[in-house]
């Protein structure tokens, strides 16, 4: 069975983008068939992860301009060789990109409510389908736009994982239990399962609040999490800290494949397996 797994906020810059691309090439490093999808189609940005300018995009197979094999593009051997290097055998990294011109996020925008848009959500669940039989998927990832744009729910109803990912501001924070009400219920009760992933903890840079320590800020975090789940029912991963060193990083990168022992590869490994076994 394929996991179709889709990484959304109600924020953007809560770590969705980051998250998506280094799980994906966990999963790869695991020995799994992953195809990574950039559903962000009002902002898209996974293509620079893997400094490739693609010859089609999602976009054209949604508009009857490619071939699944066109649009979606094996990686593993041509663009991440140290991938393949620390990868079994068996591992492929599978990426689809949307395109970030102006005139393709026009045309999305432009398409919402009529007939066109029906018609590309219809070849967005034949994508999906094509993925899964052609490519022999074991994990399928989105990145998401955030918030309720047409294009999110998109990208949320061909998931069967959503991954609410949130920072610890007040915002952040009510916003995503708006969502919980407003959206994931519905999905919830449809069979999808849903997870709140705090991403961006403090913890690892300002001494005296690590992770583990057990002190005032991540009682913090704790209480959010436990107050979310006492009003929307919406259980939680284990958070991941903020890493000074990816924030401010100048270019984004995959940290786990670039540094597989940095905390962040190893706390990803963990959540990932922790979602995989909550079946
Ligand atoms: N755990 C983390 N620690 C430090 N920086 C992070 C972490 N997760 C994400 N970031 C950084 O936060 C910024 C926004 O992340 P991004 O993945 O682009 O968010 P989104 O896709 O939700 O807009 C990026 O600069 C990224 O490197
Ligand atoms: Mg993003």
């Amino acid at each position: 069975m394929t996991h179709c797994i889709a990484i959304h906020s109600y924020k953007g810059g809560t770590g969705k983008t980051t998250i998506a691309a280094n799980a994906a090439a966990l999963l790869v490093m695991m020995g799994k068939r992953v195809a990574i999808l950039d559903l962000d189609v009002y902002a898209p940005s996974l293509h620079n992860y893997f400094k490739i300018n693609p010859k089609k995009w999602i976009n054209d197979f949604l508009d009857n301009n490619a071939d699944i094999d066109e649009a979606i593009v094996d990686l593993t051997d041509t663009h991440l060789p140290q991938l393949r290097e620390k990868s079994h055998s068996e591992g492929r990294l599978f990426t689809g990109f949307s395109n970030p011109s102006r005139d393709a996020i026009f045309k999305f925008e432009m398409g919402n409510g009529t007939d066109y848009w029906k018609k590309q959500f219809r070849k967005l669940v034949f994508l999906r389908e094509q993925i899964i039989t052609k490519l022999d998927t074991d994990f399928i990832i989105i990145d998401t736009s955030p918030g309720i744009r047409h294009w999110s729910i998109n990208a949320l109803s061909i998931a069967d994982k959503l991954i609410l990912t949130m920072k610890m501001d007040d915002l952040d924070i009510e916003g995503t239990k708006k969502l919980l009400f407003e959206i994931y219920t519905t999905f919830v009760r449809f069979g999808a399962i849903s997870y709140i992933l705090l991403n961006r903890v403090s913890g690892y840079c300002i001494p005296g609040t690590t992770m583990d320590s057990g002190m005032e800020k991540n009682q913090d975090h704790r209480m959010v999490l436990e107050e979310l789940h006492k009003e929307t029912g919406a259980n939680s991963l284990t958070p991941l800290p903020c890493y000074c060193d990816i924030q401010f990083s100048p270019r984004e990168f995959l940290t786990v494949i670039n540094n597989p022992t940095h905390p962040f590869s190893l706390k990803l490994k963990n959540i990932i397996n922790e979602m995989i076994n909550n079946q």
